[in-house]
C-alpha cells in the first residue's frame, strides 16, 4: 500500500521537500514586513522562542500522525478515531490550505512579474504595478497553472526534484546580498532596529503576530506536515528532520531581515510599509547595485521557485484529501481545486489598488490592522486558522491519539528521542495548547 501511495525517494528528499514547503514567501516577503510592523528586534526574539518551544514540538506531532496513518489530515484523524467530530479539524486544515493558497498565489504572481521587470530593466512604481487588474490576474493565473502542472505529476517527481538544487543557490545569493546591504551608508541603524530588542514593544498583538508567523513560515497548523509525513518511511528520523526544517526555515527568514532592514534604513524607507515592503526595497537595492538588474532577475527567479515549492505543498493538501477520501482521480481533481482557489483569490488580487471596494476593506476590527482584502485573508487563514488548527491538533495528538502512542511512533527511527520523550509528551499535551490558547484569547483584545 505504501509503495502505491508514493514515498519520498530518500530521507534528504523529504527534508528538502518539507523545507521547500516551509521556505517561501513567508520567509522573504512576509517575515520582514511583519517584523517591521511589530516594532523590530523584540518581535524577532519572540518569534525565535516560539519556533523552538511551540513550532518544533508541534511539527514533530504532525509528522508522527502523518507517518503513522499514511493519510491526509482528515484521513489521519479518522484512522485514529473513526467517525468522530475530530475529523472536522482535518477539514479545517484542508480549507485553510485553499485559503492561504488563494492569496499566496497572488503574491507569487507579483514575484514572477518582477523577474520580467528586472530582466527588461523597466521597474516602475510598485503601487502602479499591483493596481493593474489584468496584469495581476494574469500573473496569478500563470502561477496557479504552473503549480497545478507540477502537482499533477505527483509528489516524488513533482516536488522533490525542484527543491533540491535551487534552495542551496538561494542561500548563497542571500549571503552575498547581506554583505552588500550592510556595506551601504546608514545601514547600521537598520541592524539596531532589527537586532536590539526594545521590550516595551511587546504587546498581546505582537505575540499573536509572532505565533501566527511561526506557524505560517513552518507550514504548520493545517496538516501540511501530516500530509508530507504520510510519505515518509518508518526508517526516517522525525525529530532530526523537524529540527533541520525549522533551522533552515528560520535561517532564511533571519537572513532576509539582515538584507532588508539595513538597506531600508540606508534608503530612508519606512519599516512599517506592510506587504509592499519587499517589493519596494529589493528593487531599489538592485537598481543602485553594480550589475544589479542581473542579480535582481536571478533573485526574483529564485524567490519564485521558493514560492512554487510552497504553492505546490498548499495545493497538495486538498488534493491528497480528495484523492484519498473521495476516491476521485488525481489528474482531474487537481484542476478543479486549482480553479476554485483561483476564483477565491480574485478579490485578493484586486485588493491592492485595482478596485476600491477590495482595497479598503474593513471587516475585522481595526485593532488587528487589516486594511484590504488580502490582509484579511492573510490574517484569517495565515494567522488565525493555523494557530487554531494547531491548538486543536495538539490536543488531538496529546489526548485523543495519546501522548505515549504518538511518542512510540516518533521513537521509531529516532534513536535519541527516548531521552526527551516525557518532555515532549508534556509539551504536546499541556504546554503547546495552553500557550496557543492564551495567545489566541488576545483576538478579543484581552492583553492589550
Ligand atoms: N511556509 C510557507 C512560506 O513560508 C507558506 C505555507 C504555509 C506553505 C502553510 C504551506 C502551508 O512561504
Amino acid at each position: 500500500m505504501d509503495v502505491q501511495r508514493g514515498q519520498w525517494s530518500s530521507k534528504l528528499g523529504f527534508i528538502f521537500a518539507a523545507a521547500g514547503s516551509a521556505i517561501g514567501l513567508g520567509n522573504i516577503w512576509r517575515f520582514p514586513y511583519v517584523v517591521g510592523e511589530n516594532g523590530g528586534a523584540a518581535f524577532v526574539l519572540i518569534y525565535i522562542v516560539f519556533v523552538i518551544i511551540i513550532g518544533l514540538p508541534y511539527m514533530i506531532a504532525e509528522l508522527a500522525l502523518g507517518r503513522s496513518t499514511h493519510k491526509n489530515p482528515v484521513g489521519a484523524i479518522s484512522a485514529i478515531i473513526p467517525g468522530s467530530i475530530w475529523r472536522w479539524v482535518g477539514v479545517l486544515g484542508v480549507l485553510t490550505g485553499v485559503g492561504i493558497l488563494s492569496f499566496y498565489g497572488v503574491i507569487a504572481g507579483w514575484t514572477f512579474g518582477y523577474i520580467i521587470k528586472m530582466a527588461v530593466g523597466k521597474i516602475g512604481a510598485f503601487s502602479e504595478f499591483v493596481s493593474n487588474p489584468w496584469i495581476v490576474l494574469l500573473l496569478f493565473a500563470f502561477f496557479m497553472l504552473l503549480t497545478t502542472l507540477i502537482v499533477y505529476g505527483g509528489v516524488e517527481r513533482g516536488i522533490e526534484r525542484w527543491s533540491k538544487i535551487l534552495m542551496p543557490v538561494l542561500f548563497v545569493l542571500l549571503i552575498g546580498l547581506i554583505i552588500y546591504s550592510n556595506s551601504l551608508e546608514g545601514s547600521g541603524r537598520g541592524l539596531t532596529f532589527y537586532l536590539q530588542p526594545d521590550f516595551s514593544k511587546i504587546t498581546g498583538k505582537v505575540m499573536l503576530a509572532a505565533l501566527g508567523q511561526a506557524f505560517f513560515s513552518m507550514s504548520l497548523g493545517m496538516g501540511l506536515m501530516i500530509t508530507y509525513g504520510s510519505y515518509v518511511s518508518r526508517k526516517d528520523n522525525i525529530v532530526s528532520s523537524a529540527f533541520y526544517i525549522a533551522l533552515f526555515d528560520t535561517m532564511i527568514a533571519i537572513m532576509a531581515g539582515l538584507i532588508i532592514f539595513p538597506a531600508l534604513f540606508a534608503m530612508g524607507e519606512s519599516p512599517s510599509a506592510g506587504p509592499s515592503l519587499v517589493f519596494v526595497v529589493f528593487p531599489k537595492l538592485f537598481t543602485q547595485m553594480p550589475g544589479g538588474l542581473a542579480v535582481g532577475t536571478f533573485f526574483f527567479l529564485l524567490l519564485s521557485v521558493a514560492a512554487l515549492t510552497s504553492t505546490i505543498s498548499l495545493l497538495e493538501v486538498p488534493v491528497a484529501y480528495l484523492v484519498d477520501e473521495k476516491k476521485v482521480s488525481r489528474k482531474k481533481i487537481v484542476w478543479v481545486v486549482a480553479a476554485f482557489t483561483f476564483i477565491v483569490g480574485i478579490p485578493s488580487a484586486l485588493s491592492q489598488g485595482a478596485t476600491e471596494f477590495f482595497s479598503n476593506f474593513a471587516l475585522l476590527p481595526e485593532r488587528l490592522s487589516p486594511v484590504d482584502f488580502l490582509s484579511h485573508m492573510s490574517f484569517i487563514f495565515g494567522d488565525f486558522s493555523l494557530a487554531f488548527g494547531a491548538l486543536l491538533l495538539s490536543l488531538f495528538v496529546g489526548w485523543v491519539w495519546g501522548g505515549s502512542k504518538a511518542a512510540n511512533e516518533i521513537d521509531t527511527g529516532s534513536p535519541f528521542f527516548s531521552r526527551t520523550r516525557s518532555i515532549w509528551i508534556f509539551m504536546i499535551r499541556y504546554f503547546v495548547p495552553l500557550v496557543v490558547f492564551l495567545i489566541l484569547l488576545n483576538l478579543f483584545g484581552i492583553f492589550d
